[in-house]
């Protein structure tokens, strides 16, 4: 198994005039956002429908998953589908990524930009979609098998859509963030697998990374208390070995420093009464 190296990436894909775009997209970062983590009714709605196409484009993508189609193919499938659903990729120009999706093979952890890189059987591909669409996001990602994968990443795999469901089930009003990052961290241990820390889930409405942030490891920090409409991402990266990363000089693509593998699922959600509903579904 040969590590992952960087491919050429094709030139930027075009955004139809109709499509709004979010008032980061080409800035060098969005402005701090100082709004509350707790959604109206009327947002709420609104990200069901992100939410939907999110999802719904990932699953366009996720189908051209085979060995021989570049990462690239998969970017490009995206990119229409969301742009001729009226919505924005919220990667595209986002603190300079230059596609409209994230594409982490194997030991990429995330943030792997889609590039000519044909994919090869045995590979495990993470793709990451953020809809913009009507003022808010949708995020979400899954991690899809290219042709015959090993066991061992294939269970990796499913741990950590566990991980990630066990994650959303802890969600309740009155518990603290931190919760969330216990118990997927106490479900990771038993396999040894890796927890990735430098990356987390995060509060994701109106804004694409609120400044709430969500751990996926057992902490004490990241204290702050659920509450009835707040809305955030839950996205465990858990590895076959360390969870230790290092970034490419592309300034995006992160990966483990052993080399492990690593696989990732999202769901962006919003808390209810008496648990989560996630809205990234279709
Ligand atoms: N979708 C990613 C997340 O889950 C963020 C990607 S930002 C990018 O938070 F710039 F790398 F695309
Ligand atoms: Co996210
Ligand atoms: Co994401």
């Amino acid at each position: 198994m040969s590590a992952i190296t960087a491919y050429p990436i094709s030139p930027r894909r075009f955004v139809p005039a109709n499509i709004i775009v979010p008032p980061y997209a080409g800035n060098m970062g969005p402005e701090v956002y100082e709004g509350s983590e707790v959604q109206t009714p009327d947002t709420i709605g609104k990200m069901r429908l992100a939410g939907k196409i999110a999802a719904d484009a990932l699953a366009a993508g996720a189908e051209l998953v085979a060995p021989g189609i570049s990462t690239d193919a998969i970017d490009a499938v995206i990119h229409e589908y969301l742009v001729s659903h009226g919505a924005y990729p919220a990667t595209l120009d986002y603190r300079g990524f230059p596609k409209s999706c994230c594409t982490s093979v194997n030991e990429v952890i995330c943030h792997g930009i889609p590039d000519a890189r044909p994919l090869e059987d045995g590979d495990i591909v993470k793709i990451d979609v953020t809809a913009y669409l009507d003022g808010v996001h949708g995020d979400t990602c899954a991690t899809y098998f290219c042709g015959d994968v090993s066991e061992e990443s294939r269970l990796l795999c499913e741990r950590t859509e566990e991980a990630m469901h066990r994650g959303i089930r802890a969600v309740r009003p009155g518990r603290r963030v931190n919760v969330i990052g216990r118990v997927i961290e106490s479900f990771a241990r038993r396999f040894g697998y890796g927890v990735v820390r430098d990356y987390t889930g995060h509060g994701c409405h109106r804004a694409f990374h609120s400044g709430l942030i969500i751990p996926h490891y057992d902490t004490v920090n990241f204290d702050t208390v659920i509450e009835v409409g707040m809305a955030f991402t839950i996205e465990p990266m858990l590895t076959i070995g360390d969870y230790h990363s290092h970034v490419w000089a592309d300034d995006w693509t992160v990966v483990t420093n052993d080399g492990s593998r690593c696989a990732q699922f999202e769901h962006t959600l919003v808390v209810t009464p008496d648990g989560a509903e996630v809205l990234t579904v279709s």
